[in-house]
């Protein structure tokens, strides 16, 4: 019996760690998923979904003097809500309702590691 209880003890340790780093926000994961379409998946702004007619190239995320100009706050406002709250291109759609918190920060976090720049305080 205790045989029998010890295993069952190992395999709840084992199990719980195994699935909630696999929860935890991925910022490349959701960035390849949810943006790498336009931003491409460099995040130079050169997806497959951006065509001659697009009216407007979606933001080349590697281009540390674009990017500085945008606070942390400035990024996560346009990721929730879409370009026009930032005067910026409808084309950039909102993300508030598809996209948890953390997957946001997680976003932002990717962000900065792809411009290799901290942007305005
Ligand atoms: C349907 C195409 C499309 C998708 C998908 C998309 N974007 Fe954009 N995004 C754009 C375009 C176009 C712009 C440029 C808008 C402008 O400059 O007027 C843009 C601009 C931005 C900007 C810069 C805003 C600024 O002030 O310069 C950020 C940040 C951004 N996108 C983040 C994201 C993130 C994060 C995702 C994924 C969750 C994403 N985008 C998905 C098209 C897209």
């Amino acid at each position: 019996m205790s045989r029998f209880v010890n295993l069952a003890a190992l395999l709840i340790a084992v199990g719980l760690p195994v699935s909630a780093p696999a929860r935890a926000a991925d910022g490349e994961q959701l960035f390849k998923f949810y943006c790498a379409q336009c931003h491409g998946l460099q995040g130079k702004g050169d997806g497959p979904n951006v065509t001659k007619d697009f009216p407007v190239d979606p933001r080349n995320f590697t281009k540390a003097d674009e990017m500085n100009k945008l606070s942390d706050a400035d990024i996560r406002n346009v990721i929730l809500d879409g370009g026009p709250v930032a005067d910026k291109s409808p084309m950039m759609p909102p993300w508030g309702k598809t996209l948890s918190k953390a997957e946001v920060d997680a976003l932002v976090k990717h962000l900065r590691n792809l411009c290799k720049c901290k942007g305005k305080p």
